[in-house]
């Protein structure tokens, strides 16, 4: 079909809304096996994003006094990292973004959408799509910060940052801790995730008093949750809503040989 062309089965989809067929994980709770049910939704607009499209699902629930899905969102414009679903077994779906910028265009009428948490044995289910990432937390909590003394704010051009690192240390602190590196890694390893925070932070002057100890104890969080190791396949950087590049696993892993070395 030319570009001019309009195929008729989008026009009247349009007009009148997608059919969509969705299987969607179902789990009572971590103890529960869990299994995929099929759910049948329509009237849903090209213009809606996948969450409004799950909350279009989830009043149909209601008024049919059915228990609605459970899943996460907050911020919905792709900020929080907390709207972590596999779509069609890809985290995020299809695009290179987030579940809640992810809009239905991307499908087509009478598709069938497969639903499903994160896989990681570090992310437990707590219900249908809602996982425990508090290891991600954990992981922060054990190195991803700076100290800094009280008092009055330093001058901020006392500390001078050249142009390149703070670029660099910009870029990757656009991750939001999504997991969907996670999720994507056979491994289950969430270097990309680690490699980013070490990245950002060993960029920067203020980073730099805390930067071997940091990476030690972070590595050793992320062993200790559960994360697989790293064995570059690269499918982390490919899921990334943030396109954070592969290349901060370099970085953390060349900190955490000098770390080791200087006996940190
Ligand atoms: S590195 Fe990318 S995929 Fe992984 S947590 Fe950060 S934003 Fe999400
Ligand atoms: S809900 Fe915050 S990033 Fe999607």
């Amino acid at each position: 079909m030319s570009a001019t062309e309009v195929n008729p089965t989008d026009t009247a989809a349009e007009q009148s809304g997608m059919n969509l067929t969705l299987r969607i994980w179902r789990q009572a709770d971590a103890a529960d096996r869990g299994s995929l049910h099929t759910y049948e939704v329509s009237g849903i607009s090209q213009d809606m994003s996948f969450l409004e499209m799950l909350d279009v699902l989830n009043e149909q629930l209601n008024a049919n006094g059915e228990e609605p899905i459970a899943f996460d969102s907050d911020c919905r414009e792709g900020i929080c990292g907390t709207c972590s679903l596999m779509i069609n077994g890809e985290p995020h779906g299809p695009e290179v973004t987030t579940t809640c910028q992810l809009h239905m265009r991307s499908f087509k009428d009478g598709e069938t959408i497969t639903i499903e948490p994160w896989r990681a044995s570090a992310f437990p289910v707590i219900k249908d799509l809602v996982v425990d990432r508090g290891a991600f937390d954990r992981i922060i909590q054990s190195g991803g910060f700076i100290s800094a003394n009280t008092g009055s704010a330093p001058e901020a051009n006392s500390v001078p940052v050249p142009r390149d690192k703070a670029m660099r240390a910009f870029n990757v602190a656009t991750c939001i801790g999504c997991g969907a590196c996670v999720a994507a890694c056979p491994n289950g390893s969430a270097s990309l995730f680690l490699g980013a925070k070490i990245t950002h932070l060993g960029e920067l002057p203020q980073g730099q008093p805390e930067r071997w100890d940091r990476v030690v104890d972070m590595v050793g969080q992320h062993d200790y949750e559960g994360f697989g190791g790293c064995t570059n396949i690269g499918e982390c950087a490919a899921a990334c809503p943030k396109e954070i590049p592969l290349d901060v696993i370099s970085q953390l892993n060349k900190d955490l040989r000098t770390a080791m070395k200087h006996g940190h």
